[in-house]
């Protein structure tokens, strides 16, 4: 399996802290944010990551992560021009991955502990259809919202505001190679981009969508409040964890 990293977008919400750099290369309390994707898929097992990235400062990237070498990856890097979205930003990943399965990760996601189980698990079980992780969240209003029914994910309506369950669909999805074609079968969202929201939803109504509940802490970090909390958790007790 190989790991994608999103990060790309203008970071509109985080103005003017992003009006020079990309938000996934801010601090995230002693480490840019990019960090901490990375490590999230090596702790998976994975070891070759594409960035995908785009806008004025994507050659920071290059000159922070060099090829990987200091974090522990083989690093690729592919630029998105405009803001399609974070759909479209995957769907530039597809030379990469070739014919393997992805780990699919935005660069604004941090977690405490590790997903390296359910990585395994599918590569093991025989690498077929999707896979999300779900949390519990206080505030599901800001993310894409699983609708659980039985044992399967029924759908997934992002940023609803009445919304059916405080089951956030986290940042980090996994895919078999079916990925490309249904992102190449979607229509922009009302806000003009391709949504993964869509990809997730394709996946669900072909039956090949499994899900997980994470274990620990998540967050992202694209917002003040996100990003100071999100700073706060790492100082506290680090992420990442492997125990
Ligand atoms: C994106 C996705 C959303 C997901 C969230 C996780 O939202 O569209 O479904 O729950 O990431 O961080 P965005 O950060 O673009 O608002």
């Amino acid at each position: 399996m190989k790991g994608v990293i999103l990060a790309g977008g203008l970071g509109t919400r985080l103005r003017p802290l992003t009006k020079i750099t990309n938000k996934h290369l801010l601090p995230v309390y002693d480490r840019p944010m990019i960090y901490y994707p990375i490590e999230t898929l090596k702790n998976a097992g994975i070891e070759d990551v594409l960035i995908v990235t785009g806008g004025n400062s994507a050659g920071d990237f290059l000159r922070l992560l060099e090829n990987g070498d200091e974090v522990g990856v083989n690093l690729d890097y592919v630029y998105q021009r405009g803001e399609g979205g974070i759909a479209d930003a995957l769907g530039l990943a597809q030379r990469f991955a070739g014919n393997d399965d992805i780990c699919v990760m935005l660069g604004d996601n941090i977690i405490e502990k590790n997903i390296r189980e359910p990585v395994q698990k599918y590569i093991q079980s025989g690498s077929d259809g999707g896979c999300i992780f779900l949390k519990e969240v206080h505030d599901p209003q800001r993310f894409g919202v699983a609708v659980l029914e039985g044992d399967s994910v029924k759908t997934i309506i992002e940023k609803p505001k009445d919304p059916p369950s405080n089951l956030a669909v986290i940042g980090v999805y996994i895919y078999d190679n079916q990925v490309f074609d249904f992102i190449g079968g979607l229509e922009p969202s009302d806000r003009g981009e391709l949504e993964i929201t869509d990809v997730n939803n394709r996946y669900i109504d072909a039956g090949k969508m499994a899900y997980g509940i994470l274990d620990g802490w998540w967050t992202d970090a694209g917002t003040f409040d996100s990003l100071l909390r999100a700073s706060q958790l790492v100082a506290e007790g680090g992420a990442n964890r492997m125990d």
